[in-house]
């Protein structure tokens, strides 16, 4: 037997999870007491059952932990046979080293807290550094979309050049070009380490005319694409297009990137909340409940 939990899931990712795997779907029940304090409780029985729990990282990250940590223990302690937590974005990804001496190495404290509560597997989207699941162990899996994304956008990008901002973005630029047949290439960025503040260092492009589709796993403030955005204008770009995994749109993140003649950003239902206008959003609950369904994990 196998139940879905919607906890705090995506727009459209419950309900296409639950139509994909034909499950039965329940809410959480979940509320703050006037101190900030969390409460959930599970509606149904879950005794020998196995669980999925849909879920997600953004916003409000340390309010979605700490529900996650507390409904995977109460699974558990109610006899679940198997809990599966899909968190689409997994927060804290970004700081998975230590990049100052000092500094907390935060990936590795959730995905080791997620596992002390004998959570049996994980599924995240696009994690930023997929080495990080190695903190879980067994069991973590991550499932890129950014191919599925570029699959539904290919008819409508004339002459594209796929691009990623950074080297780290590399892999993730090269299998949005295999996906569109599509040239691709790279800028190099540095990011101060105390400021936050991105530089993008002059190199020449071949954009003259192009559609640029401009690859990431986040927006977050917007200061990474406005940068390689503007430079790809200079260079000559007709269009530039945003294709990332998450996109949080921080602030005055969608002024910022129109102001550097991004058009669009296309991008997945992996955060639970509304998008500004200029974000385009493609349901990707299909292809987790069917990674799921060949995991065999319900
Ligand atoms: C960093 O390496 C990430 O892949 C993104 O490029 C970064 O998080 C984007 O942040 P922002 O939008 O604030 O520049």
């Amino acid at each position: 037997m196998s139940k879905v939990l919607c906890l705090t899931p995506p727009k459209g990712m419950c309900d296409g999870i639950v139509s994909s795997l034909r499950a039965e779907a329940h809410f959480v029940e979940k509320k703050k007491f006037p101190d900030g304090e969390t409460y959930v409780r599970i509606p149904t029985t879950v005794s020998g059952e196995d669980v999925l729990v849909v879920h997600t990282g953004f916003p409000e990250q340390n309010d979605r932990i700490i529900e996650a940590m507390f409904v995977i223990d109460t699974l558990k302690d109610l006899g679940a046979e198997s809990v599966t937590l899909l968190m689409p974005y997994m927060p804290y990804a970004r700081q998975d080293r230590r990049f100052r001496e000092g500094e907390a190495v935060s990936i590795k404290v959730v995905l080791r807290t997620l596992a002390s509560l004998d959570l049996d597997y994980l599924i995240v989207v696009d994690i930023h550094k997929e080495y990080s699941l190695s903190e879980f162990g067994n069991g973590a899996f991550n499932v890129t979309v950014l191919p599925y994304l570029a699959e539904r956008v290919k008819d409508e990008l004339e002459d594209p050049l796929v691009l990623a901002p950074d080297r780290g973005a590399t892999l993730r630029a090269k299998a949005v070009a295999a996906a569109l047949g599509a040239p691709w290439d790279y800028l190099e960025k540095r990011r101060d380490r105390v400021t936050g503040e991105v530089t993008i260092k002059p190199k020449e492009i071949s954009a003259q005319g192009k559609t640029v589709v401009i690859v990431d796993d986040i927006i977050s403030t917007g200061s990474t694409l406005a940068l390689a955005a503007s430079h790809l204008k200079r260079a000559g770009a007709k269009k530039v297009i945003a294709l990332v995994s998450h996109a949080l749109m921080i602030g005055d993140a969608e002024r910022k990137l129109r102001e550097a003649g991004v058009d669009a950003v296309v991008t997945a239902n992996t955060l639970a909340r509304e998008y500004p206008s200029i974000v385009r959003v493609i349901d990707v609950s299909k292809l987790l409940a069917e990674f799921i369904e060949e995991k065999g994990l319900l």
